[in-house]
C-alpha cells in the first residue's frame, strides 16, 4: 500500500489532480482508495471511499461553536488527529495498492501546525510520499517562483517525507514560459538574472536573490514534473517518480 498525500496552496488543483490521477492509475490496473481529508471542501469531483466530512464538518463546527471559517478548520482537523486512527483502519480495510489523500485547501492551517505532521505520521500506511502542487499560473513570474518553491521546501521539512512537485496548470502556459520555469530550477543563474530584470522593487529583487540562494544552498528541491491535472499530460511522468519512491529508489530518475 503507497500513501499519497496531495498537498498544496489554495486553488492550485489538488482535488482535480486526486480524480485525474487516480482514473489515470485506475486506468493502469491499479486499485486506487480516495480519501478527501478537506472537512470544508462543497464539492469533489470523485466519490471518496473515505470522506472526513463525515466525520467532522467544518460548516457544522462554525455554526455549533460560532466559529469564523479558518477557525473551524483548525478546530476540525484537530479532531480528526484524535480520530487517525480509525480512519487508518478504514484505509487499511479497503486494502487499495495506492491511496491518495486530498488535504484541506488551506495548507497553512493543516501543513503549517504541529498536528499536520501528526495526522500525516498517522495516517501513513507502508511507504508514503507527498506530492506538492505548485500553480504553474503563479510561478510564471521568477518572484513568483521562488515563492513557491520556499513553500514547497517548508513543507519538505515540516512532513519529512519523500516529497515530489509538481508544476500544475501547464495547459494555461505557452511552452516557452514552461521551458523557463523548469530552467529556473535548474540554472540559478538563470533565475537570478530573471529576477533582476523583472522586479521593479528593488527591495523585493534583492530579498528574493537571496532567496533563490538559500533554495540553492539547501538543494533538497529538484525540478518540478509539468503537469495538466486537467488535459492529463505529465501524469505518466509523476507516475514513473511516485512508482520510484514506492520500489524504494531515489526520489528523481
Ligand atoms: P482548494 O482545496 O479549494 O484550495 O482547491 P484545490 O487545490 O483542490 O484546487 P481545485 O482542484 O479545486 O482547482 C481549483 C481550480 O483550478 C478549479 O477551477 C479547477 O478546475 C482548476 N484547475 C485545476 N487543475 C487545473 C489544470 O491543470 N488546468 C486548468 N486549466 N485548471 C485547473
Amino acid at each position: 500500500m503507497f500513501t499519497v498525500f496531495i498537498v498544496g496552496t489554495a486553488g492550485s488543483g489538488k482535488t482535480t489532480l486526486v480524480s485525474a490521477f487516480a482514473e489515470w492509475l485506475e486506468n493502469n490496473q491499479y486499485d486506487v482508495a480516495l480519501v478527501n481529508l478537506d472537512p470544508a471542501v462543497e464539492y469533489v469531483p470523485y466519490v471518496p471511499d473515505i470522506d472526513i466530512r463525515d466525520v467532522v464538518s467544518a460548516r457544522e463546527l462554525m455554526r455549533k461553536y460560532k466559529l469564523g471559517p479558518n477557525g473551524s478548520i483548525i478546530a476540525a482537523i484537530d479532531m480528526l488527529a484524535v480520530r487517525a486512527q480509525e480512519i487508518k483502519s478504514q484505509i487499511m480495510d479497503i486494502g487499495a495498492n495506492y491511496v491518495l489523500i486530498d488535504t484541506p485547501g488551506q495548507m497553512e492551517l493543516f501543513a503549517f501546525r504541529s498536528v499536520g505532521s501528526v495526522l500525516i505520521n498517522r495516517l501513513s500506511v507502508d511507504r508514503s510520499a507527498a506530492v506538492f502542487v505548485i500553480d504553474a499560473t503563479q510561478a510564471q513570474t521568477p518572484s513568483g517562483y521562488v515563492s513557491s518553491m520556499l513553500l514547497a521546501l517548508s513543507t519538505q521539512f515540516r512532513f519529512n517525507l519523500s516529497q515530489v512537485n509538481v508544476l500544475n496548470k501547464i495547459d494555461l502556459l505557452d511552452k516557452p514560459v514552461i521551458d523557463e520555469i523548469l530552467e529556473w530550477s535548474e540554472e540559478t543563474d538563470l533565475l537570478k538574472e530573471a529576477l533582476l530584470s523583472d522586479q521593479v522593487n528593488k527591495l523585493e529583487a534583492d530579498l528574493s536573490v537571496r532567496l533563490s540562494d538559500v533554495l540553492t544552498a539547501v538543494g533538497t528541491l529538484s525540478r518540478p514534473i509539468p503537469i495538466s491535472a486537467r488535459t492529463g499530460e505529465g501524469l505518466d511522468a509523476l507516475y514513473r517518480v511516485l512508482h520510484n519512491i514506492y520500489v524504494g529508489g531515489s526520489d528523481y530518475d
